[in-house]
């Protein structure tokens, strides 16, 4: 029996269309470098990366074995009161690669849990400081934090938030979002203009009183909402603004880090370093799941006082530090290192942005956007059918040119490989420009 055709109702799908998806399913079943591959064997190119999670390539080899002996060496071991080799290791491994001063490394599962380790990392700081009155979160419109509570509240995606509106929680704030497509568009890297949005804190300082604010999270680069560059200066200034008012600033580098924007950091290539970054996906190549919260030395230090018997943050995850994934962590760190992943893709950049920017005058193309390995082609919406064109796009990609392409309603957002082919991208943009072609 073909995988089509098991009653496929029985799975419901994360952010899908599962009735539209399962009428037509689109199933992978194996995967090797930059293709993955479908049951009748087609070969499909992998322009997101995985979900930016897999930047060196599907199963690679030198993951794919570290983890094969990890599993049969120490499967599980439990990291309340005990721990395992394979996280001390990647939390100094990782924290190496850190900017200056962030010293100490916390474990999750997965960006969602980073997000909201961060949030409760930032609000017991200011508690163990004698601030318990700074409770005051503070994300950005357009901000994706994953889907939990904590990071759907600090969030500013819409379509996540709606159902559950009344239900965020409480004591959060959002400042504006950057993306200024009437100056902006077509911009190459940063845009040049909106340093100033960043005095938008000041405003939510002046209204709250900046006193009562816990922490500003932003990504440095947000990526789910469609790849916005921040504009030039803008981040430096919302570090300004966090030192000034006492407030934590936390990088969502889910996406950034790891060398998607050619640095181990967005800190890193921006010169800004935050107080606390959140990260995941390319934590291990996406091969197992694992998130992680860096924090400086005197957020981590504030939580260590009173008696030294007493746990000092009431918060983990039966999978925090979990062995298998840190050592696809561990050697995914290593892959990095050998194969110079982040020079490859700094290597990469010019290239992209001019076959992203060769889009410009396309039928339907209102911006195209880019910074590191992150891009975006933004189109019209269809009238009364937002997301439809896009929607179209995916699917004629995948049927028509055997590709993975990811449309976020009618942006297409693309995550190449660290370590593409220069060749191979052309060819998918050649393919991509032949569906633009071919669709109203
Ligand atoms: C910036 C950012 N934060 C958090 C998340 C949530 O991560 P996860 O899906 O692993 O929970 C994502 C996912 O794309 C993300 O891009």
């Amino acid at each position: 029996m073909s995988l089509a055709e098991n009653n496929l109702d029985t799975y419901w799908m994360p952010f899908t269309a599962n009735r539209d998806f399962k009428a037509k399913p689109r199933v992978i079943t194996g995967a090797s470098g930059h293709y993955y591959t479908t049951e009748n064997g087609n070969k499909l190119y992998d322009t997101f990366s995985g979900l930016w999670t897999s930047g060196v390539g599907h199963c690679h080899p030198k993951i794919v074995e570290a983890v094969q002996k990890q599993v049969a060496t120490l499967d599980y071991c439990m990291t309340f009161q005990l721990t395992n080799n394979k996280a001390i290791e990647l939390a100094e491994r990782v924290t190496d690669m850190a900017p200056n001063g962030i010293n100490h490394c916390f474990f999750a599962n997965s960006g969602s849990e980073s997000v909201d380790t961060a949030l409760k990392i930032a609000l017991g700081y200011h508690r163990a400081k004698g601030e318990g009155n700074r409770t005051r979160l503070i994300g950005r419109e357009r901000g994706y934090h994953g889907v939990n509570f904590g990071g759907m509240s600090v969030g500013g995606m819409v379509p996540n938030r709606k159902a559950f509106s009344a239900n965020l929680i409480p004591g959060v704030d959002h400042i504006r979002h950057t993306h200024d497509i009437e100056r902006n568009a077509f911009t190459r890297g940063l845009p040049l203009h909106g340093a100033e949005l960043a005095n938008d804190l000041e405003r939510l300082c002046a209204l709250h009183d900046g006193s009562n604010i816990a922490a500003v999270i932003v990504e440095p680069v947000a990526g789910s909402t469609g790849v916005l560059p921040p504009p030039v200066g803008y981040l430096k200034r919302l570090r300004e603004i966090c030192d000034q008012h006492g407030i934590l600033l936390i990088f969502d580098e889910v996406i950034t880090a790891f060398g998607r924007l050619g640095a181990p950091f967005a800190a890193e290539r921006f010169g800004v370093t935050p107080d606390i970054i959140t990260t995941a996906k390319g934590l291990t190549n996406g091969v197992i799941p694992m998130g992680a919260v860096l924090v400086r030395d005197s957020v981590y230090d504030a939580f260590m006082q009173g008696p030294e018997n007493m746990i000092e943050l009431f918060h983990g995850y039966t999978y925090s530090g979990h062995p298998v994934a840190a050592a696809a962590g561990l050697a995914t760190m290593d892959v990095y290192d050998e194969e110079g992943t982040f020079e490859q893709a700094s290597g990469l950049e010019q290239h992209f942005e001019d076959l992203l920017h060769s889009f410009k005058d396309q039928k339907h193309v209102v911006d195209v956007r880019n910074f590191g390995l992150m891009g975006a082609i933004e189109m019209a919406p269809r009238d009364g059918a937002a997301g439809m064109r896009g929607f179209e796009i995916h699917k004629k990609c995948f049927w028509e040119e055997n590709m993975v392409v990811r449309n976020g309603m009618d942006v297409l957002q693309f995550s190449p490989f660290l370590n593409s082919d220069p060749d191979e991208m052309e060819q998918s943009f050649a393919a991509i420009r032949r569906v633009l072609d071919s669709i109203e």
